[in-house]
């Protein structure tokens, strides 16, 4: 670093002092350090001073060798962690590369298509040449009519298109937004334990501060909501939900929303419900939306996506949904940032939402068989595991002896490396996933079968650690 400060003469007195100073560190001429104007204030290095600070000399040209550029980040970079599932993504990459057949049961990326006449649509709309300019930032208004079409044949829910939904390039991007809008330094959210990365990040990023509390039992959640809200100075401003939960695959009934807007009022936070697994669930559940709540507009929002349920996870389509002046902050901010979706995308994205409920049922119906087997082939092998309701993931808890005798990120790799079968451990979603692995339902139940066969394997006893 240079400055000025290291200057033994007071630049008050001779403003040229300093860059004598410094041009004695460097070992260089100041017209050298500063091209533009110094020029007659040249102070050739000499060679005969001493000087133990000096930078080497290249014989050749007899320029200092420069110091590699040094690329500082914004501190709230420097408060990210290095990326927990990173090491297991690298260990699968490496394998796949050496030609081995690894499972994966890591991310919940759907395997499956969309369904063809969405397909279809994409392609006739990218063939018209009107869709290929800026859209607008959020969302065709078609598109937007659709989303309240749908939460109000679904949920009984009234929407105004114009002023209470927002499409988004992802739920993902419009949660992280939607953190930039409402929170900054000295901010408090609070947000689920274990947590999906982004309810953590998205507020750390945003400079606001997490509390984390415990998600598997819905009512001692709000008991610990109003309980830090009772302690805590200044109170939360925020409040992140997300039912049906990753990657507990917890779930509530509509009752536990209509408690978050009663604390959300009595203690002045906003509500932010992250509901990406709306369209996927089991047994006839059917997943609550926040906004269905009594007076749930007035505190918050509800983000949906087209990932999950429509398998169009990498189209990148999401809404928002609810206070509408939530969503005007969070146009705000979108505004500067992106030019909204390719129209083509919100063309389809209208034809999924309207014609396609049959394909999302039939596609949930694959995803519980999927379960079923891999929660009784794990119930087979010992492992004590309650089949979701909802969701893409079995949340399993690592059976002893490993869970006392290794860590959880250990057990995954272990996993992987000896099984050729992909996990995330728990231990990725903060400290309360500990003991826990998640496993996505995205392979067919053949490779499920043969996953947890595998798993088995590098489980015998003859390889079970003794200390427990
Ligand atoms: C809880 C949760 N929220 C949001 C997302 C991201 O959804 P999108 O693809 O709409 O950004 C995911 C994806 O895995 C998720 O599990």
């Amino acid at each position: 670093m240079l400055s000025f400060c290291v200057c033994s003469e007071n630049p008050a007195d001779n403003p040229w002092a300093g860059l004598r100073v410094l041009s004695t560190i460097l070992g260089r001429s100041v017209s050298s350090v500063f091209p533009f104007g110094v020029a007659t204030m040249s102070q050739p290095f000499n060679s005969d001073t001493p000087n133990i600070d000096a930078p080497a000399i290249d014989p050749l040209t007899t320029d200092p060798v420069p110091k590699p550029f040094e690329i500082k980040f914004a501190s709230r970079v420097d408060r990210l962690p290095p990326y927990m599932f990173g090491r297991i993504n690298n260990s699968l990459y490496q394998k796949r590369r050496a030609g081995d057949d690894v499972i994966d049961l890591g991310m919940g990326n759907p395997s499956d298509p969309p369904d063809p006449s969405v397909i279809q649509k994409l392609a006739d709309a990218a063939a018209d040449p009107s869709n290929h300019g800026y859209s607008k930032s959020n969302g065709i208004s078609n598109l937007r009519r659709e989303v309240a079409s749908k939460y109000y044949r679904q949920y009984g829910v009234r929407l105004d298109p114009e002023l209470e939904v927002m499409a988004c390039l992802g739920s993902k991007e419009g949660f992280s937004h939607m953190c930039l809008a409402l929170m900054g330094p000295g901010d408090t959210a609070i947000i689920p334990a274990p947590y999906f990365p982004v309810h953590m990040y998205g507020v750390i990023l945003a400079s606001g501060n997490v509390v984390a509390l415990d998600v598997a039992d819905s009512e001692r959640f709000l008991q610990n909501v109003a309980y830090t809200c009772e302690h805590m100075a200044p109170t939360p401003k925020v409040l992140i939900v997300n039912y049906p939960h990753n990657p507990s695959s917890a779930v509530v009934e509509p009752d536990f929303f209509v408690e978050v807007v009663r604390l959300a009022k009595k203690y002045g936070f906003m509500v932010i419900h992250d509901f990406a697994y709306a369209d996927v669930a089991f047994d006839g559940y059917h997943p609550p939306s926040f906004l269905a709540a009594p007076g749930a507009k007035d505190v918050g929002v509800e983000f949906t996506t087209m990932s999950k349920g429509y398998n169009m996870a990498g189209w990148r389509v999401g809404f928002c949904a609810g206070n509408s002046e939530m969503i005007r902050a969070l146009g705000t901010v979108k505004g500067y940032y992106d030019y909204g979706m390719f129209q083509a995308i919100q063309i389809a994205s209208i034809v999924a939402l309207r014609d396609t409920e049959a394909s999302v049922a039939r596609q949930s119906r694959i995803y519980q068989s999927r379960r079923d087997v891999l929660v009784t082939s794990l119930k087979r092998l010992g492992w004590k595991v309650t089949p979701p309701k909802a969701g893409m993931f079995v949340w399993a808890e690592i059976p002893e002896p490993w869970k006392s005798s290794m860590g959880t990120m250990d057990f995954a790799l272990k996993l992987l490396e000896e099984g050729n079968v992909a996990v995330s451990p728990g231990s990725g979603f903060g400290q309360a996933g500990e003991g826990f692995l998640r496993m996505s339902l995205v392979e067919n139940e053949q490779r499920l079968r043969q996953a947890v066969r595998q798993i088995g394997k590098c489980l015998s006893p003859t390889t079970a650690p003794t200390s427990a």
